[in-house]
């Protein structure tokens, strides 16, 4: 292998920079040539791209979002899409790809590879944390630091109104962000689409949190719940139904997707990119790479995107203990 393509794809997520840099340093430790496609999958299609060298990368591990830029690119999504992409990749010379996303650049690698053969190594960045091949995802310590620094703001608001606030956060269809950072922001109850707690149990829990003297309340909701009702519709429900309750919302969007990355994340993506070059020269394809009880491990696209993994409902126990 004499040259290796990079991109970021999917929503960005802090330590995208930290990942690329890494790429782009361990090709030139190791003599390969490195490029930098923008846009993920659409530079590709359109052969949009600049040469990393070592130099190229300075300054930037500290950075949020992503110098290189992220796309959903729908144009992929289709068979003369990718065609497009992998004529674009053998002209300039690229032998591999290192995709760095989430589940919907893995799928896109996946097929990727099977039609051309162009040999792609996936290192999961989201802040979801929504994917099986990893315990964590590059952004998603960074996300969740943004998070209860937002929500201990919520609280001191809350606090002096005597409020309830519905706070909710993102993650898609998982609940990562949701379980783990309303724990570590002291949230009375946490909605995740993993757990089902229903409006009944909602209401019982707050008319509980009244009577134990609490005067103002948070409840961390995941953007991919399943209650049945959006945020805001929940806390119109709350309202009807307790009307002692001083009901606000926040929807904290994509602040959760920007700052600069924390020192895990900037490890992680430093360790993984590092080891996704290195496995690409052993010959190594069609696969990710993960941190795995604090080893980087590989894992196949298949199992690296299976659904409903490693989500910890043991913390909602924890959750319920300790908002007593
Ligand atoms: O996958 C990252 C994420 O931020 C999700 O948490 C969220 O559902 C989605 O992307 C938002 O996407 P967009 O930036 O396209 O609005």
């Amino acid at each position: 292998i004499k040259c290796i393509g990079v991109m970021t794809s999917g929503g960005d997520a802090p330590g995208m920079n930290a990942a690329i840099r890494a790429v782009a340093r361990a090709c030139a430790y190791y003599n390969v040539r490195c490029i930098g496609f923008y846009r993920g999958f659409q530079g590709m299609i359109e052969g949009d791209y600049i040469d990393l060298d070592a130099r190229s990368v300075r300054n930037i591990i500290s950075r949020g979002g992503t110098i290189l830029k992220s796309a959903r690119s729908k144009e992929f999504r289709t068979k003369e899409g990718r065609e497009k992409a992998a004529n674009h990749i053998k002209e300039i010379g690229v032998d591999a790809m290192i995709l760095i996303g989430g589940d919907g650049t893995f799928k896109g690698g996946k097929v990727f590879y099977e039609e051309f053969g162009i040999p792609v190594i996936g290192v999961p960045g989201t802040i979801d944390n929504d994917i099986a091949g990893t315990n964590f995802t590059i952004g998603y310590d960074t996300a969740l630091n943004t998070v209860i620094d937002a929500i201990d703001k919520i609280r001191d608001t809350a606090s002096s109104h005597d409020r309830l606030f519905f706070v909710e956060v993102m993650g898609r269809d998982a609940g990562f962000i949701a379980l783990n950072s309303g724990v570590g922001a002291g949230a009375e109850e946490i909605l995740i689409p993993e757990e089902d707690l229903g409006l009944d149990r909602l209401l019982e829990s707050l008319r509980r949190s009244k009577r134990s003297g609490k005067s103002s309340s948070i409840v961390v909701v995941s953007e991919g719940d399943k209650i049945g009702k959006n945020v805001y519709e929940l806390a119109d429900y709350v309202t009807e139904n307790l009307p002692d309750y001083d009901v606000r919302v926040t929807v904290l969007g994509h602040m959760q997707r920007g700052g600069s990355p924390t020192c895990f994340d900037r490890t992680l993506a430093s360790r993984l990119c590092v080891n996704a070059v290195e496995l690409l020269l052993d010959g190594h394809k069609n696969i990710m790479v993960g941190l795995i009880n604090n080893n980087v491990a590989y894992t196949s696209f298949e199992e690296g995107l299976k659904e409903g993994h490693g989500i910890n409902k043991e913390l909602l126990r924890i959750s319920d203990i300790l908002s007593t």
